[in-house]
């Protein structure tokens, strides 16, 4: 039996595809999350049908570079519950949709999920939105779906991408605060998924807190009436109006103290090789936003416990998403120190660089991480999505986020004639021989030799 544990139904089925298969169960872990985590008895049907299947298909729509916060609470779950030993040995694959802004971090996590939960993965498919629109899209998702099914009818060797996470936090004792730094008018919010203040984290946001000579806001997502993740509805797409409305704090809370801060501390508790559901269901509401930046021109921090060393994919997802928000990521804060006094003397700077480059309003330079996912953005919204994200629209035409064909008609003008000129063997030799490097070093020579 194969089992499937999609957020959506299977894309249309496949003859072929499903020749091989003797029988299949979906099951809507998304949408049923909340069933799921209430009724012990649901929950453990889920896990039944995995201990009798010989394969299982994760697949999901792609939400803030990760799985959505619902799917990510049902992974909790298995380890949570003790059935992690149900997935053992079971051959495994991965489909997601997406429009292809960070579906390799999706991936990875899935893919690291997948190993230790002792499973034999056999890959993932990452379809972007219309794929199936299209034959050559159908074949290859038919062709992937075939080795699948082979790949378990011939037991295939598999093998782990990511070894186990061995993680021996230090006992963190904080000592007291050094010399207290002023906060000189910012706003800073500490936002953490704290439940139990008596652990690392808790400790950690404590020493932190203390550096300030002045009272800074500390709010715990549990303490903020959030009734439910993102439901991807996209009405927000028009006017940035989530369809929650004001059913629960989350929207408003994000207006009233999200929004106003200079400094922006996440604090949280590694689960799973990312944050909690808890967190993650904060980014993708967030989602009422749409794809423009929220948190432009902030300094942000992260303060977390847990081994972040061992899991680069979340640092890329974390710099990736501070980065695309326009933000100054400061620097990320773990309890994996040696030493107590270490951590102490990494709070205590972070306090200071927050604000003093919140008052200098650094952001640094951008990376392949936003210059590439904001081109994904922009083409997406001049084209398909316009029409569902009229409000990103009207935002990127403002904000000229809409930077082609470029108007540099300086550069337009060079490179029609030198292009001309390069027709010319004789001319080709000289210009790509001799002048090339020279002329392109030209402009940054003058402003060099300017500011002598
Ligand atoms: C809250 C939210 C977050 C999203 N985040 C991403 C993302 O990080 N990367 C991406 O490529 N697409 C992202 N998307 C787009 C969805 O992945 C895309 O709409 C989805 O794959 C469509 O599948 P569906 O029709 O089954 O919902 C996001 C959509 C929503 C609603």
């Amino acid at each position: 039996m194969l089992n499937l544990t999609p957020a959506f139904s299977l894309f249309g089925c496949q003859r072929a595809f499903f020749k091989e298969l003797k029988c299949y169960k979906i099951f809507n872990i998304a949408s049923t999350i909340k069933k799921i985590e209430k009724d012990e008895k649901v929950f453990q049907e889920v896990m039944d049908e995995v201990s009798s299947s010989e394969g299982v298909l994760w697949a999901f729509p792609l939400y803030y570079l990760l799985v959505s916060s619902q799917y990510k609470r049902f992974i909790e779950l298995i380890w949570e519950r003790g059935t992690a030993g149900v997935f053992k040995n079971k051959y495994t694959a991965v489909l997601s949709t997406s429009i292809h802004f960070f579906d390799h971090t999706a991936h990875n996590y899935m893919n690291a999920i997948c190993d230790d939960l002792d499973m034999k993965y056999l890959g993932y498919f990452s379809a972007a939105m219309y794929d199936l629109m299209s034959r050559k899209g159908r074949e290859k998702w038919t062709l992937f779906a075939s080795e699948f099914f082979d790949g378990i009818q011939n037991r295939v060797p598999t093998a782990k991408k990511y070894s186990p996470i061995l993680y021996h936090p230090l006992d963190y004792v904080p000592g007291s605060p050094g010399q207290k730094v002023s906060i000189q008018g910012k706003r800073v919010l500490i936002l953490s998924d704290l439940k139990e203040p008596n652990n690392n984290l808790g400790r950690m946001i404590e020493r932190f807190r203390n550096s300030f000579a002045e009272d800074v806001t500390v709010i715990s997502l549990h303490q903020i009436d959030i009734k439910g993740g993102c439901l991807g509805c996209i009405q927000c797409g028009y006017d940035y109006q989530c369809a929650y409305g004001d059913q629960d704090e989350y929207v408003q809370f994000y207006k009233d103290h999200v929004n106003p801060a200079d400094i922006l501390i996440f604090a949280g508790t590694i689960q799973d090789r990312y944050l909690s559901s808890r967190w993650k269901m904060f980014f993708d509401r967030s989602f009422f936003n749409t794809h423009t930046p929220s948190l432009t021109g902030k300094q942000v921090g992260f303060i977390l416990s847990g081994p972040l060393r061992q899991i680069s994919n979340l640092r890329q997802i974390l710099e990736a998403y501070t980065e695309w928000q326009q933000a100054n990521l400061v620097d990320i804060i773990t309890d994996e120190e040696e030493d107590s006094k270490v951590l102490d003397a990494r709070l205590q700077h972070l306090a200071e660089r927050v604000v003093h480059l919140a008052e200098k309003h650094y952001i640094k330079p951008k990376t392949f991480l936003s210059v590439g996912g904001m081109k994904i953005f922009r083409d997406d919204v001049w084209g398909k999505l316009r029409f569902p994200f009229q409000a990103d629209h009207r935002f990127y035409k403002k904000h000229r986020v809409y930077d082609f064909p470029h108007r540099n008609y300086k550069a337009r003008i060079m490179n029609a004639v030198l292009i001309l000129l390069t027709k010319i063997p004789s001319m080709r030799k000289e210009i790509y021989r001799k002048r090339m490097k020279e002329e392109m070093l030209k402009p940054l020579q003058k402003i060099v030799q300017g500011e002598k």
